[in-house]
């Protein structure tokens, strides 16, 4: 492999002031999961392995428990003084735990999230064939206002004279439209010993690592610039309107690598899509739904418009009607759910069942072939097999202080608005009665009716009716 010795560091202390956040910029989710995520996971992709830095600084304990189980290394910035500082405590950490620093060193931008693995490996190995002491990638976006210009020797050359921050741009550089995207490869060894020569007297008052150009420059060294394929890859998240940007471009995406899978997703920018969800050929998702998390969805599945799956898994062949809102569940092969059904975390769906209109479930388990259709509550329940639970049943699984469970065995027919008092266990094969309040435990083949007995007054209303006129 060519491009050895290579470290990353990926600068996540700032606060990110321009969101007018409470919550640190690297933590804001697009394509449901934090930036700093999407950062880590395409710094994972360098080969040969290379390790990984992170500097936290602003709200770092949360930052470090969102991100820790990616095994990245942390070095703190406690006081963010800028890019440039950023990176002066990478060479503290490396000179205070006499880890030897890696030969060269990638650096990536916190926010700047939807890099692609093949840029990187792109950029580091150019890199090393210029024998250059900083690489910068950049790219020419329409409206470059914000970011920071690389001004090249010539529009031809590879070499950069400095890098200008927005606020210092004079007039005549206004023109200039490369961009810095804040990703960058140096000569670890040059870098370090040009960091402690950064100074705060700019704009912001801050050490700009973007300064280093000029300063190496100015040493003699080789500084180039390389443009990346892409503008959406490199665009940075300042702003909530420009993270919604990327939002959308990364869903794009995810819609795009789905159909290239053989899914059919019809409008797909009205679909809300997270990133790792997996959705298999002839599936067929309707406008505005949400398939958010991990969720996993088989083969020659619909899912009808304002749907919301999160984290389930669903079978091959799984209908869900209009409007099914399903979280932390499990529907098996050929399930039929909705329209407008509420399956909240734990329900488990079994092969070709039924749950209906308005029906709510909530840890329980369904059945190969069980039916509740209609207007039901079922909680804390393990339903058979071929099991009929009539419209508007009821699990009263809750007492006011403790949650009971209802066993509903195989082939049971519970008819429409049944109350089922929990703890109870309905046998294989009964039948309840339509309006029954259930108490007691059924067995087996048996019918239980829980329902006062019908009285019927023969010529009630039109007695009514000849006293009222008489009156
Ligand atoms: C930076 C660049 C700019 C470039 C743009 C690309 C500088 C001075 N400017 O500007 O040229 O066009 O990125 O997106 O570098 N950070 C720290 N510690 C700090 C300050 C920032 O770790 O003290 C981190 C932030 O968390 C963020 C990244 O560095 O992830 C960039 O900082 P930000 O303030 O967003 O820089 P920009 O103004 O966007
Ligand atoms: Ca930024």
């Amino acid at each position: 492999m060519e491009n050895t010795g290579f470290g990353i560091a990926i600068m996540a202390a700032g606060k990110g002031t321009r969101l007018k956040s409470r919550r640190p910029k690297v933590l804001h989710e697009i394509g449901g999961q934090a930036l700093l995520l999407h950062v880590i996971a395409a710094a994972k992709t360098v080969t040969p392995a290379a390790k990984i830095y992170c500097i936290i600084g602003h709200e770092a304990e949360s930052v470090r428990a969102a991100v820790e189980s990616t095994g990245v290394a942390f070095v703190l910035q406690a006081e963010q003084r800028g890019t440039g500082h950023a990176l002066q405590q990478l060479k503290a950490h490396f000179a205070a735990s006499h880890e030897t620093p890696p030969e060269n060193l990638l650096v990536l931008s916190g926010d700047v999230p939807l890099i692609k693995p093949a840029t990187l490996e792109a950029m580091c190995a150019f890199h090393l064939r210029e024998h250059a002491a900083m690489t910068i990638l950049t790219a020419e976006p329409t409206d470059p206002t914000g970011y920071g210009r690389v001004l090249r020797v010539s529009e031809t050359s590879a070499e950069v004279t400095a890098i200008v921050e927005q606020k210092s741009l004079r007039p005549k550089q206004l023109i200039a439209r490369e961009i810095n995207s804040g990703i960058y490869c140096f000569r670890t060894a040059t870098l370090f010993a040009h960091l402690d020569s950064l100074s705060t007297n700019n704009a912001h008052g801050e050490f700009y690592l973007t300064d280093i150009a000029a300063m190496l420059v100015a040493e003699g060294e080789r500084v180039v610039a390389l443009k990346a394929d892409s503008v959406d890859e490199v665009l940075g998240a300042n702003t909530i309107a420009e993270m919604m940007y990327l939002d959308a471009a990364m869903r794009l995406a995810t819609a795009q690598r789905l159909m290239s899978e053989g899914v059919t997703i019809f409008r797909p920018e009205t679909c809300v899509i997270d990133a790792q969800v997996e959705v298999g050929p002839d599936t067929v998702i309707e406008p505005y739904v949400q398939l958010l998390r991990n969720t996993k969805v088989g083969c020659d599945c619909r899912i009808a418009s304002y749907s919301v799956v999160e984290n389930t898994t669903l079978g091959n062949n799984v209908l869900l009607r209009n409007g099914c809102i399903v979280s932390e569940s499990t529907i098996a092969d050929g399930a039929k759910l909705g329209p407008y059904a509420h399956l909240r975390p734990g329900s488990d769906i079994g092969e070709g069942a039924h749950i209906g209109n308005f029906v709510e479930t909530k840890k329980i388990r369904m059945g190969k072939g069980s039916k509740a259709n209609h207007l039901s509550y079922l909680g804390d329940a393990v339903i058979g097999s071929g099991v009929n639970i009539g419209a508007g049943t009821i699990t009263c699984n809750y007492d006011g202080t403790y949650k009971h469970p209802t066993t509903i065995d195989d082939g049971v027919f519970v008819g429409s608005n049944s109350t089922l008092v929990a703890p109870l266990t309905l046998g294989d094969g009964a039948y309840i009665a339509a309006g029954s309040c259930i108490t007691e435990d059924v067995p087996a083949e048996a019918l239980a009716l829980g329902r006062s007995r019908q009285t019927t007054k023969l010529g009630w209303a039109s007695a009514r009716k000849s006293a009222k006129s008489n009156g």
